[in-house]
This record gives C-alpha cells, sequence and structure tokens, in this order.
C-alpha cells in the first residue's frame, strides 16, 4: 500500500491519492505540533473578526471559539490524535474542529491561507520564547551580580594571550560577563520589534478579497501593527534568524565564560571549585571531578550557530512569496529556543555554586610581573617619556626574571640601578593593591569603581 487513504483538505483538483512516500516526506506535523496553541489562538482571533465583518455569524465564531478550545484542552491533556495525513497543525486541527461542530468549522479558513497563518504562528511563538530567554538571562545576570558582590576585593590575575597581564578585582571580571550579557538581552528586545508585526491577511500571497479588519487581529493578538506587504508578510523569516542570531551571540558568550571556567578549575589553575552538584565524575579514575556542565554548554555552542547557517541557508535563494522551503524553519529555530533555554537554566544555578580559591588566585597574580606597567606609569609621572619608561622597566623585568624575584621585592639601589629617578614610594605603585587602586576612571577596575559599577548593574536588571 503505497497510497494515501485520507482524502485532503486541498485534494479537489486531485484525481490520485498522494504517494506514501510523499506523505512522510512533506508531513510536518511531527514537530509543529508543538504550535498548537499558537494556531488557535490565532484562529480564534480570525473567526472574532470575520464574524465582526459579516462575513461569518456570531454564533458560528463562538461555536468556531468553543471547538478550538476544547480541542486545546484535549491536546493539552494528550488525548488528541495526531495525523500524517493531515500534514501539518494548521490542518489536523481544522479538521478535527469540522468533525467536531460541522459546517461552522468549514468557514473558519476564509481569508486566511496556511501561508499567513504559519508566519503568524510562528511570530506568537518565538515571541513568547523571546520573552523567556529574556527572564533567563536575567536570572543568570542576578547570580553573577551576588556572586560579584563577594569578590570585589579579590584580586586576580587579568590575561591577554592566556598570559598573565595585571592584576584586576574577580568582581570586574565578572562584570565583563554581566556586560556580554546585558548585550544580548538588548539584542532580544530589538529583535521582538520586528517580530511583533501580524501577517494574517496576507493569505496566500496577494491579499484577499474579503474586507478584514486587520487592526482588530492585530489588537486580539497583542501585535504592534499589519504587516505592510502581504508577500514579503508571508515570506519573511528575518525575525527567526535574527534570533537565531542573538541566541547564537548568548550560546558564544556562555561557551567563553564556560572555557574560563574549565581553566579555572584545572589543576593548572586551582581558582575554583565547582560544587559537586554541578559536576560528573569518571568511570575509569576515582580522583575525577569533570566540570562537564561547561564542557556540554561550550559543546552546545556548536549546534545553535549552527542552526543560525541553517535559517540563512534556507532563505537565500527563496523567490518571492512562500515556498515550502520555509517547512524547514521550525526544526533549527525550536532546537535553538531549547538548547539556549536549557543552557541559560543549568549555567545559571552552576554559578552559585562556585567557590573561588581567592589566596590562589592571588598568589598568580603576584607571579608573571603584573605590575610593570605600573613601574612604567610612575616613572612617567616623573616625567620619563612612556617609551623610555617602557625600555627601563622590560630591562628591570629581565634582571627580575634573572634573579628570581617579583618586583616588589627588588631594593631601591637595584631598581635605581635602571632609573635612578625612582624613589622608596615606588612599593606603593609595585603591590597588587595599589596597582588596581591606581585604575580609579569610569570603567576601571580599582575596587571603588567596581563597587559603583556593580550597584548600577542590579540597578539596570531591576529596570
Ligand atoms: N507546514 C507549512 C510550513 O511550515 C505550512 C504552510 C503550508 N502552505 C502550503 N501552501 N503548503 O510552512
Amino acid at each position: 500500500m503505497n497510497q494515501s487513504p485520507t482524502k485532503k483538505p486541498w485534494g479537489g483538483r486531485f484525481t490520485e491519492p498522494t504517494n506514501s512516500l510523499v506523505e512522510a516526506f512533506t508531513e510536518s506535523i511531527s514537530f509543529d505540533s508543538r504550535l498548537y496553541k499558537q494556531d488557535i489562538q490565532g484562529s480564534i482571533a480570525h473567526a472574532k473578526m470575520l464574524a465582526k465583518i459579516n462575513v461569518i455569524s456570531h454564533e458560528e465564531a463562538s461555536k468556531i471559539e468553543a471547538g478550538l478550545l476544547e480541542i486545546r484542552a484535549q491536546i493539552d491533556d494528550g488525548n488528541f490524535h495526531w495525523s500524517t495525513q493531515l500534514e501539518d497543525i494548521h490542518m489536523n486541527i481544522e479538521a478535527r474542529l469540522t468533525d467536531a461542530i460541522g459546517e461552522a468549522g468549514k468557514k473558519l479558513h476564509t481569508g486566511r491561507s496556511r501561508n499567513d497563518q504559519v508566519a503568524t504562528d510562528v511570530r506568537l511563538y518565538i515571541r513568547e520564547a523571546v520573552d523567556d530567554i529574556i527572564v533567563l538571562l536575567n536570572q543568570l545576570q542576578a547570580n553573577l551580580l551576588d556572586l560579584a558582590s563577594n569578590e570585589v576585593d579579590t584580586i586576580m590575575p587579568g590575561f591577554t594571550h592566556l598570559q598573565v597581564a595585571q592584576p584586576i578585582s574577580l568582581a570586574h571580571h565578572l562584570l565583563a560577563w554581566n556586560e556580554m550579557l546585558e548585550r544580548d538581552g538588548e539584542r532580544l528586545r530589538d529583535a521582538r520589534k520586528r517580530i511583533n508585526v501580524m501577517p494574517l491577511g496576507s493569505a496566500a500571497l496577494a491579499g484577499t478579497s474579503f474586507p478584514l479588519d486587520r487592526e482588530m487581529t492585530c489588537e486580539l493578538l497583542d501585535f504592534d501593527r499589519p504587516s505592510r506587504n502581504s508577500l514579503d508578510a508571508v515570506s519573511d523569516r528575518d525575525f527567526l534568524i535574527e534570533v537565531a542570531s542573538a541566541c547564537s551571540l548568548i550560546m558564544m558568550h556562555l561557551s567563553r565564560m564556560c572555557e574560563e571556567i574549565i581553566l579555572w578549575a584545572s589543576e593548572s589553575y586551582k581558582f575554583i571549585l565547582i560544587g559537586d552538584a554541578f559536576c560528573t565524575g569518571s568511570s575509569i579514575m576515582p580522583q575525577k571531578k569533570n566540570p562537564d556542565i561547561a564542557e556540554i554548554v561550550r559543546g552546545k555552542s556548536a549546534r545553535v550557530i549552527g542552526n543560525l547557517q541553517a535559517l540563512l541557508i534556507l532563505m537565500k535563494s527563496q523567490p518571492l512569496a512562500y515556498n515550502r522551503d520555509n517547512q524547514e524553519d521550525k526544526e533549527p529555530i525550536f532546537d535553538t529556543i531549547d538548547t539556549v533555554t536549557t543552557s541559560l537554566q543549568v549555567f545559571a544555578a552552576m554559578i552559585p555554586s562556585i567557590n573561588f580559591q581567592r589566596e590562589n588566585m592571588y598568589k598568580a597574580a603576584l607571579e608573571g610581573y603584573a605590575t610593570a606597567t605600573d613601574l612604567a606609569e610612575y616613572l612617567v609621572r616623573l616625567n620619563v617619556p612612556f617609551r623610555d619608561a617602557h625600555e627601563i622597566v622590560g630591562g628591570t623585568v629581565h634582571y627580575a626574571i634573572e634573579n628570581n624575584k617579583p618586583l616588589s621585592d627588588l631594593s631601591l639601589d637595584e631598581l635605581q640601578a635602571f632609573g635612578p629617578m625612582i624613589q622608596d614610594d615606588v612599593y606603593a605603585v609595585l603591590s597588587l593593591e595599589g596597582s588596581i587602586q591606581a585604575r580609579a576612571h569610569f570603567g576601571g577596575t580599582a575596587p571603588a569603581r567596581v563597587r559603583e559599577a556593580l550597584q548600577e548593574a542590579y540597578a539596570r536588571i531591576e529596570n
């Protein structure tokens, strides 16, 4: 048997039944059933509007609404049989509605096509998903700020090229993570403006001959405005690409943070201990405690970034207006939302379990001549041109390495051999504390500044 027994809602002009391979290949119900709430929400609004413009009666609209709400309850309870032969979410629900309420069900699709219907469903879905991700981002930011509050005076080495560069406040480092997440939230809020446009009324591509009240549908569905061009509205998926892009950036940021967490948890750094509840062990090496959460989040960034590529490539050769290619937008975007959601949840939960090994961080900052720049800037304040100061300190560091001493252990005589103008007030700038306190401008790592930055960051997430 390679022919479908079910008569299609679009089957009027066909004389042969659909080949079953085609049926299996073209169905989307196996993944777009996830859109049932949005599909029903859109249909109820459409029916109410059809009644308002007298295309159907108010009684029919009420029947449609009650029927759809009943179907929604059945799906909620897992009592709905999805039919592959009915292809997609739209036809599954419409067929069931007509079974349940008769004639009125057959009128629902007046002035509408699955093309504007699916575009509307996806916009409703992604709008909610974006709002949920913004909440998760905020939660993660709150956890990070709480963690940072205890670490303003904790000194760690800041790195460039993964080499010890200059001492910084640990809270300053954590606030850098927070900046990344804050931009991520802004991007989603911005994308939401372009998501929140309503395609209904565009029908298949050219609009409809019924005098639809699009403003009314818009209001019922909480969209900002109806789409301006019917061709564009049924074919546009930019809004999904924007979300996939913002989500890729979120995952790229999480992945960078995870990379640092993995390094910091290693035996070579010993900067942090991650709570047992957020680590796993090895089946062979009994001593192991691995930062798998961070590794999996880092790994999952790959699929989200891959999904962005998939969506871009999906769209790039499509002529106007709707093409069935667009059905391929669902799985990548659903996977993106699921992956970002779980990654943010587990990453945010892990953050409070991190325990900083402050002494090890301090020790690491002492190694690596992290205050060499402070010495150069000290010389500049004594009127030595910066390039000359750089040269003098380079020689001093070379001498200190040869003698296996930190800069602050060099005697005044030793220092003066390189820079005769150096006085004993130099030791204040050679200390880690002196170094971070000196960076007291806006955006710098001085603890007083970091404390302010932290308060401002808290105030921003509360808004
Ligand atoms: N399942 C389709 C999609 O995801 C719905 C629209 C189908 N429209 C059509 N004319 N075949 O895009």
